[in-house]
């Protein structure tokens, strides 16, 4: 089990290349099963979420070599369709093979998947919808069984959520499947249009990605695509809370500005000045936070749940009361009571935070229970006076590559041991 040892109160500086995104990189390497060959995705970051999807395609009979930041994956050799529980548990995003095995090989046997503990994360939409794409579902003694001997069939999906893992299932699935899908109500967040722009780089019919309704006519055959994944739109708003709660000027190298429209405005309105040159950020922060009024998580293009935890770092430290309201996942708080360790001031009730800033932390021995709010208690920890310890980080190796290594070199006293 390794920790981070966080001297906080150094002012930031300089540069940092912002990686790329897990929550894209994660479904487009399912989705490289639905061709035969070789497909190239630049831009892989190196997460324990991506060793899983690597050891799952290996387990699946790819081939799977990285140099650096770009992944090969070799399909030819698929000759398995099922996934043990071992490896569904280590991540949500395994769930995403149920589309792709049965667009593949017309079956898939899975197990419930894993993750974060951040609420009930049911799969029933997951399920509906694959079951309206014609698959045969059956699940006994936990173990789920996907059946398509006959190919997939179109059909109209209306989801009752915009839920991002089933629309990427759906868009897998019925990238192969016989006639045309429509998916209304589908989830827009930009990992759905990289997962598309990938598909279609493929020869799939995908259009509307990004849209409310995306329209998928099904191909025979795709073949393989070289793919770069887009930057983690996560990470740049944890570096941007990193900014903010030392007061200082940082540069953000590949930053996709209009996937940050509503997390820009709450930067701005608690006094920090964004700028944008192309894919570079520019971020100063003053040397005194005001509150960041009212924060509603909501599907995008709203505030994204996954920034929740760490613009929280933000508020704690900010003049006034900041307000967030939680509507996505049902446990997402729980790194408040770490944050209350430091000395911050958050009541939550509900779905509701209240969080009344406070003029300084101090440091605590901290203990991270997911994986956004690990990022967020190393945010806090850099505002914090002395020296913070934060337990189990191996939840921040599922999404941030090297963060201590990133956090350094803007000139944070940040240690791994
Ligand atoms: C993805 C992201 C995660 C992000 C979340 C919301 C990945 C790997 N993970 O997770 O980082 O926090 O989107 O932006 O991309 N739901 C159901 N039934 C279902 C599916 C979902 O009720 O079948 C509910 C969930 O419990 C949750 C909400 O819908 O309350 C959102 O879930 P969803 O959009 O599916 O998130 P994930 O794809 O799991």
């Amino acid at each position: 089990m390794s920790k981070l040892l966080i001297d906080g109160g150094r002012i930031l500086g300089g540069e940092a290349k912002i990686q790329g995104s897990k929550n894209s990189a994660l479904p487009i390497l399912a989705a490289s099963l639905l061709s035969k060959g070789e497909s190239v995705f630049f831009d892989c970051p190196f997460l324990s979420d991506i060793d899983t999807s690597v050891k799952i395609l290996r387990y699946l009979g790819c081939s799977v070599k990285r140099s650096g930041h770009t992944l090969i994956v070799d399909t030819k050799g698929l000759n398995r369709d099922d996934i043990p529980e071992n490896m569904m548990r280590l991540m949500r995003s395994s769930i995403i093979y149920a589309g792709a095995l049965l667009a593949a090989t017309g079956k898939a046997r899975l197990t419930f998947p894993g993750g974060c503990e951040i609420g009930p994360r049911p799969i029933d939409l997951h399920i509906s919808s694959l079951k309206r794409l014609g698959a045969e579902i059956t699940e006994r003694h936990g173990e789920l069984t996907f059946k398509a001997p006959k190919g997939l069939k179109g059909a109209h999906i209306a989801l009752s959520f915009p839920s991002v893992g089933a629309t990427e299932n759906i868009i897998i699935a019925a990238s192969k499947a016989n006639g045309t899908t429509v998916i209304t109500n589908a989830a827009r967040e930009p990992e759905i249009t990289d997962l598309a722009d990938y598909l279609n780089a493929c020869g799939a019919s995908v259009h509307g990605a990004g849209e409310g309704t995306v329209i998928i006519d099904g191909r025979e055959n795709l073949r393989p695509a070289n793919h770069s994944i887009i930057p983690d739109r996560i990470v740049a708003a944890t570096l941007m809370s990193a900014s903010a709660v030392t007061g200082s000027e940082i540069l953000l190298d590949g930053v996709i500005k209009s996937h940050l429209d509503a997390i820009i405005p709450c930067f701005e309105q608690a006094g920090c000045k964004v700028e944008f040159e192309k894919q570079k950020m520019k971020i100063r922060a003053p040397q005194k936070l005001k509150s960041l009024g009212l924060i509603r998580t909501t599907p995008f293009p709203g505030f994204p749940t996954d920034a929740q935890a760490p613009l929280m770092a933000v508020a704690a430290v900010s003049e006034g009361i900041t307000v967030f309201s939680e509507n996505i996942f049902e446990s997402r708080y729980k790194h408040v009571g770490e944050f209350i360790r430091l000395g911050a001031d958050i009541k939550v009730e509900g779905k509701v935070a209240v969080v009344d800033g406070v003029k300084k932390l101090y440091s605590a021995p901290l203990c991270a229970k997911d994986l956004r709010g690990s990022a967020a208690l190393a945010v806090a920890a850099l505002a914090a006076e002395g020296t913070t310890e934060i337990d189990t980080t191996e939840y921040l190796e599922r999404g941030y590559e090297d963060l201590e290594v990133v956090l350094s070199s803007l000139g944070a006293s940040v240690k791994k041991v």
